[in-house]
């Protein structure tokens, strides 16, 4: 376990990869952790002794009060509006979320010599030759993607310590619904449905993202890093995938395309991110999707027989 006196504010705590974050920090480092919600700290997981602080993080005021109450040595944001959809239509709002809030962090950051850890996204690509490397070159095409790419430009632009950890498809066992979660209901019904088979990327289980986290800050890790699983697969190929290892029909699960659900956004069909840079610097091993699914199946009976 890592041990010294390092302070870590974790920003969106009651997010899906925030609570994963806080759970790895505290079993593998003794670090003095901080969460920072936005709704319910009641919500965050029992963590005994945990500092939270409930907080609208768009305000320059409240960014700034926050660091200077904690002076932490490390950030790491979490807070996002993911919803690819809803970002389309609520532009404002996406952008206050996803850039403005980087960009009060990183003006903070360089006050008061702070690290920050920051989370992107597949998306800022364009999905026409995925998987993609931290080499190639972004061109997202929904309005998602360009705040996320926006934050990156942020962060890499900026003199600060950064480390930007770009993801896809997260999954596990989370308060907060994955896709698998969605699958899991649909499933659960016994009818037939369709999920995209044209749209392709490597799901990352939540706790590997959590878990790298760990391992890069404990290292001082600045840069960008691609994290994701170890297998490239379309949404319908791995809604089956879930079938099989949660023991309902995989052929439920119907093929259809993106064309055809007419979604507000435009989405990257080929995405998904190649995970070498991560793999060969810091020795990461990251998971089969199968495995991943069947490490959320024993998580989720555990919590059922508690
Ligand atoms: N989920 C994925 O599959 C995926 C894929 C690629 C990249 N990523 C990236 O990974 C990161 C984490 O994603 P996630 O899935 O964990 O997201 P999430 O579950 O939606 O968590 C984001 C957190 O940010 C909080 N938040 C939103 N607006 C806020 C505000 N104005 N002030 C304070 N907090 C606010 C949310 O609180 P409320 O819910 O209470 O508003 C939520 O707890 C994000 O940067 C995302 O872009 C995610």
């Amino acid at each position: 376990m890592e041990s010294d006196d390092k302070k870590i504010l974790i920003l969106g705590a009651g997010g899906r990869l925030g609570t994963a974050l806080l759970r790895s920090f505290r079993f593998h480092t003794s670090y003095d952790l901080v969460a920072v919600t936005h709704r319910q700290p009641s919500e965050l997981p029992e963590l005994e002794g945990l500092k939270v602080y409930q907080a609208e993080l768009t305000e320059r005021s409240v960014v700034k009060n926050l660091c200077i109450e904690e002076l932490p040595d490390v950030i790491i944001n979490t807070v996002a509006l993911s919803d690819v959809d809803y970002c389309e239509t609520h532009r404002e709002q996406a952008w206050k979320t996803n850039v403005r809030v980087v960009e009060y962090l990183l003006q903070m950051c360089r006050l008061y010599d702070i690290a920050l850890v920051h989370y992107s996204t597949d998306y800022v690509f364009d999905g026409e030759a995925g998987p993609y490397s931290e080499e190639d070159q972004p061109h997202p095409i929904n309005y998602y993607g360009r705040t996320k790419l926006a934050s990156e430009n942020l962060c890499r632009t900026s003199p600060e310590r950064t480390l930007i950890l770009r993801t896809n498809v997260l999954y596990g066992h989370t308060r907060k619904p994955t896709f698998v979660h969605w699958v899991l209901d649909r499933l659960s019904r016994h009818q037939p449905f369709s999920v995209v088979a044209d749209q392709y990327g490597n799901p990352t289980l939540i706790d590997d993202l959590a878990y790298a986290t760990v391992q890069l800050v404990i290292q001082q890790a600045t840069g960008l890093y691609h994290v994701g699983g170890t297998e490239w697969l379309s949404r319908y190929a791995f809604a089956r995938m879930i079938a099989e290892v949660f023991g309902y029909d995989p052929d439920l699960v119907q093929p259809t395309s993106t064309a055809a659900l007419n979604q507000k956004a435009r989405r990257p069909l080929k995405a998904g991110l190649r995970t070498t840079r991560i793999e060969r610097e810091f020795h990461i091993n990251l998971t089969h999707p199968r495995q991943g699914l069947e490490v959320m199946k024993r998580q989720m009976e555990k919590q059922r027989t508690e």
